[in-house]
């Protein structure tokens, strides 16, 4: 599926990322018993874990996708969103769940809760399967993390390099030469 040269390591394998998927599902479950529920997955990277993370919730919910493009320089996330597709479905006073690939720096998630909030959810919480929390630059509070990981580019299971490789089904740290050549 990918040419082994361009990965350092297998960082999460596929057991290991689908146990803790089953688990975040039963967390969720348990914390919205009785609760609506909508979920919100950020295209594309999230696509992957929501289709599976959906089917360890039990509790009943409905599902929404939102695509974003950040401003600025290519390997910089500016912080500023533009929205290239918004919600088909009004949040206003639901339980809502961002459900999101991977947290960087923070922007994206910070930007886009502010958005999210001004339409006045119930409740509005976050969780994202990956965390590199070491290049946090604003604080985006996350009540659901798989995750933490060190800063490294990553790939696979719906994280891309360059478009490609997201149908891998597993995480894996790109190799050193595509991203800090020496
Ligand atoms: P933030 O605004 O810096 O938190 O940007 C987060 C976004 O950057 C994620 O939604 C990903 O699209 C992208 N991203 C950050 N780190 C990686 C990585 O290691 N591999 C692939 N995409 C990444
Ligand atoms: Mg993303």
């Amino acid at each position: 599926m990918i040419d082994p040269s361009y990965i350092e390591e297998i960082l999460i394998p596929t057991d290991v990322l689908q146990a803790r998927i089953a688990e975040l599902g039963a967390q969720i479950s348990r914390d919205y018993e009785g609760q609506d529920l909508m979920l919100i997955a950020v295209l594309k990277g999230s696509v992957l874990f929501m289709a599976d993370l959906m089917r360890h919730i039990t509790v009943p919910h409905s599902i929404d996708f939102m695509a974003t493009s950040s401003y600025g320089a290519a390997f910089e996330s500016s912080g500023v969103v533009r929205i290239l597709k918004d919600l088909d479905t009004s949040i206003e006073d639901r339980n809502v769940l961002i459900v999101e690939d991977i947290i960087d720096t923070g922007r994206t998630l910070n930007y886009l809760l502010r958005i999210l909030r001004a339409r006045q959810p119930r409740s509005l919480e976050i969780c994202a399967l990956l965390d590199k929390r070491s290049r946090r630059e604003v604080d985006v509070p996350v009540k659901y993390v798989g995750f933490e990981i060190p800063d490294k580019f990553v790939l696979g299971y719906g994280l891309d390099f360059v478009e490609k490789y997201r149908n891998l089904p597993y995480i894996a740290v790109l190799a050193r030469k595509f991203y800090a050549p020496e």
